[in-house]
């Protein structure tokens, strides 16, 4: 079977066992503090576990895009040297909520492996979980009793809290598992060693493909494990492993999941795969790599200095490494293998190739911009090498931290020189950095305590901005050494920041105390809505006025409606291959960045002020539709976002039939005349490919306006408001730059001409030429050319000139080259000490050196202690 056939037998048979087909969800997770990536196909279903939601469909399977490199479950570092961890991978699932549990899973499983894919299953090998006495768990003898009816009892392995306690992080929805191996040994090694001694012993051909994960309990923060409301089940089958399994290789790469990445790698490198184990690894690393990157990008998550971003970055750096370190491209070629992932991922996953030029030319950027910091750090690495015999540990972080080097990169380099690394002073500075982010990031969120136990209605913020409501529940978070309060209320008409658009404020007061609490932020937490504040009331129970913060809203809102407008009136003016990159919305600016290759014109940005002006003026009607069923939206022309996960039903928001439509849970004016004016107030680039454009509007817009006319106003009334501004601006420039030409020519002159007064001046004192005098002349700049005049013209000479530039003493000294060597005298050490005379300082070069001061009456006392020098 080809893995296409792999991946529809899979969905195939459980929609024949009546589960719904949905879609992978974003590898980028938007709404769960407690996770960065999608890790597991359960994460986008975590609200039904946890009874936040009630899911539509009681039984779905899918096939889930996942990344395993941050957090509890990070296989990054394993990625390439072994052939069966990936960064990006699949994973099939079929999920009961509430519905079926232990015994189908297991039957169902059995029959996938066996009957439909074929599956030795004299290579199969089963895990229960033992049971946990610290945690009072017990053995899953239920498991172990259906799993009887399939297998023979001695291929079903008990297994520990470790490998068959399945946790989706540090908190969470979590459960007993049964994982399947499979052994894909030779027959004489089966023979020699059986099976069962190598599950879960790290062994590269006896691999687990399925874990049968039996949701039972939530783990809080406390470390607690509690009971959920219904028991379900969530499995996750390795995709990239099946296949091997089914394909006899023994190894993921040599599927034909892999192998057009790698054959073109081979081809372009001039290197043969599977004769090298370094450059194996290396085009592993780099088939394997690409995927990651493709798909965190196409699924909005550009790389970055910070947080995911920087993770995708290190990814791909680590790509950019292994291709130039091991298969010699020197130059950008990563980026190249980007069309050929999206064409293996049509119909499957077609994020990546609906936005394949975007996606590339972000990698390509990057390719380029890393390339030229490892050659920086190759060049630094070598110029250390000379200087020392070892590399210490300081050094190899530093080439860690600033030039993206892993420290294995650092070794090599290392070992070509033959130097040794300090290992363990670069483990130690390491560590110094990641608790010094780890407490700049810290939050310490607390379990939620129940106030009350209804469930939390939906949000009424579209329709009221005023309600009668109740606290649910409520914890207390300390983010950065502040201490914060988070409320779920009953029902809330506070929006939660989504869409781009910033998280409504307002007031909760309290019915029966009159009591005041500020909400300063509302967010998503996966279903629920979260309020923030720093207070908690005094008195929990009992009805709250919760109130929006009500001008705050409808400056938000112009600035919501009119990034919709803004975005079709830039697919208008560029075309369509224009897509929203980022939206920020807040009730002062509103910053919408999109993918396009060129700096939008002065031109293009006019149009499209002009087109979102006139639909302003055209006072179109908000058109809203809350309940479209998702395929129905998508058909009258809405287009969905790309990294967007969108429920079955979805809100479309409609200005103008013909204009816009977009899939949205943001908050919009009721006719775009509200808007009032829109204006553009920059365009700049953010990355590769993307523009990002910032505008203003309603009330905003017309202060800055005001600011700008104000101003314009003031300038004209100092050029005395003359005909065409522009001509006598350019004039009174040119003229002021003429005039100053001609100042800086008199002043020279002047310089000049004091010279030959002073050579008249200057005494001989023991062979030493020497002047010190007080001289008039304007600026710095004269006094210097005084000086290097006089200095130029006369040998032997130590001279001291003090001016006094409206009010501001300043002194020179000159010492001729040879006096200061012969002499001992220093012009930078006797100006610091002559500056002392006028309160100031300075310094320079042993053979000129320059002060400025405060006290220009002190200016005398300076030019007479020069002499003492001469004593
Ligand atoms: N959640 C489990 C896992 O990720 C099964 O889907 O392994």
């Amino acid at each position: 079977m080809t893995n296409r056939e792999i991946r529809d037998a899979y969905l195939n048979f459980f929609k024949t066992k009546l589960h719904q087909i949905v879609p992978s969800a974003p590898v980028v997770v938007k709404n769960d503090p407690t996770l960065m990536f999608t890790n597991a196909g359960m994460n986008q279903f975590k609200d039904f576990f946890l009874g936040e939601a009630l899911p539509k469909y009681t039984r779905v399977a899918d096939t889930q895009r996942c990344l395993r490199v941050s957090g509890k479950h990070n296989d990054l570092e394993e990625v390439g040297i072994d052939t069966y961890h990936h960064t990006l991978f699949e994973m099939l699932g079929n999920w009961s909520f509430g519905d079926y549990f232990k015994k189908e899973a297991i039957e169902w499983a059995w029959e996938l492996l066996t009957a439909v894919y074929g599956l030795d299953q004299d290579r199969l090998y089963v895990t229960i979980f033992e049971g946990d006495t610290d945690e009072g768990l017990e053995k899953d003898v239920e498991a172990f009793e259906f799993w009887k009816q399939w297998i023979a009892e001695d291929r079903i392995l008990l297994g520990n809290k470790k490998d068959n306690f399945w946790e989706m992080g540090e908190t969470g929805p979590c459960g007993p598992c049964s994982e399947i191996h499979y052994d894909m040994r030779a027959d004489e090694d089966r023979k020699l060693v059986a099976g069962q001694e190598l599950v879960n012993a790290d062994h590269p051909q006896v691999i687990e493909v399925w874990n049968l994960v039996f949701m039972q309990f939530n783990r809080l923060k406390n470390g607690t494990l509690e009971s959920l409301p219904a028991k379900h089940v969530d499995t996750g089958m390795g995709f990239e492993r099946l296949v091997r399994a089914i394909q006899g290789k023994s190894s993921n790469y040599d599927t034909d999941v892999f192998q057009p990445l790698i054959s073109f790698i081979s081809e372009k490198s001039g290197i043969k795969y599977g004769v090298n184990e370094k450059t194996d690894i290396a085009m592993r690393v780099l088939s394997d790599h690409i995927r990651a990157v493709s798909f965190a990008i196409a699924d909005g998550q550009l790389p970055s200095n910070n947080k995911a971003g920087y993770v995708i970055r290190r990814i791909l750096r680590r790509a950019v490494r292994y291709a130039y370190t091991f298969l010699n491209f020197k130059t950008p070629f990563i980026n190249e293998l980007v069309p050929l992932l999206a064409k293996e991922f049509e119909g499957v996953f077609d994020e990546l190739i609906s936005q394949q030029d975007f996606v590339q030319k972000v990698v390509l950027e990057e390719e380029v911009s890393f390339l030229r910091t490892l050659v920086a750090g190759v060049q630094r690495f070598e110029a250390y090498a000379e200087k020392n015999t070892a590399v210490d540990g300081d050094f190899a972080f530093e080439l860690f931290d600033t030039f993206g080097f892993p420290i294995d990169l650092t070794e090599l380099l290392a070992r070509e020189k033959g130097l040794e690394v300090d290992m363990t002073g670069f483990q130690q500075a390491l560590q110094v950095q990641k608790e010094r982010s780890r407490a700049a990031t810290a939050i310490d969120t607390g379990d939620w305590v129940f106030v009350n136990d209804e469930e939390q209605a939906e949000f009424v913020g579209y329709d009221v901005l005023t309600v009668k409501t109740e606290i649910l529940k409520y914890r207390k978070v300390t983010a950065k050494g502040k201490e914060q309060v988070q409320f779920v209320l009953s029902v809330t008409p506070f929006y939660p920041e989504g869409g781009g658009q910033v998280g409504d404020t307002g007031v909760l007061i309290s019915e029966e105390t009159g009591e005041k609490i500020h909400i300063t932020d509302t967010k998503k937490e996966n279903g629920l809505i979260v309020h923030f504040s720093n207070q908690l009331p005094s008195q929990l129970i009992g009805i709250f006025q919760a109130k929006v913060d009500l001008q705050k809203r409808i400056d938000t809102e112009n600035n919501h409606s009119a990034t919709h407008l803004l975005h079709a009136a830039l697919k208008e003016v560029l075309g369509n291959h224009v897509n929203q990159k980022g939206s920020l919305v807040n009730a002062d600016i509103l910053r919408f960045d999109i993918s396009h290759f060129s700096k939008v014109t002065e031109e293009e940005l006019k149009q499209v002020e002009d087109i979102v002006n006139a639909k302003i003026r055209e006072n179109i009607a908000l058109k809203e539709n809350r309940n479209v069923p998702f395929q129905e939206a998508l058909d009258s022309g809405v287009t969905a976002l790309f990294g967007e996960k969108y429920g079955d039903y979805v809100r479309v928001i409609t200005f103008g039939d013909q204009f816009s439509k977009e899939l949205c849970g943001g908050t919009h004016v009721k006719a775009t005349g509200q808007i009032g004016f829109f204006k553009i107030i920059s365009e700049s680039a953010v990355a590769a490919g993307v523009r990002r454009i910032e505008a203003i509007t309603g009330t905003k817009a017309a202060a800055v306006i005001r600011e700008h006319f104000d101003l314009v106003h003031k300038l004209g009334e100092l050029l005395h408001n003359p005909k065409d501004f522009v001509v006598t601006l350019a004039k009174v420039i040119d003229e002021n730059s003429a005039l100053k030409k001609e100042i800086e020519k008199s002043i020279i002159e002047k310089s000049l001409a004091l010279k030959t007064d002073l050579e008249q001046k200057i005494e001989e004192i023991n062979g030493v030429r020497f002047l010190a005098t007080v001289v008039d002349l304007p600026n710095a700049e004269a006094l210097k050319t005084l000086a290097y005049a006089l200095k130029g013209a006369i040998d032997n000479l130590f001279l001291v000139l003090g001016a006094n530039f409206d009010g501001k003493p300043s002194i020179a000294v000159v010492v001729s080259e040879h006096l200061s060597k012969e002499r001992g005298l220093n012009a930078g050490s006797i100006v610091r000490e002559l500056a002392k005379e006028i309160d100031g300082g300075g310094g320079g070069q042993p053979f000129f050196a320059t002060a400025g001061g405060k006290n220009a009456s002190g200016l005398g006392n300076a030019i007479a202690k020069a002499k003492t020098y001469l004593d």
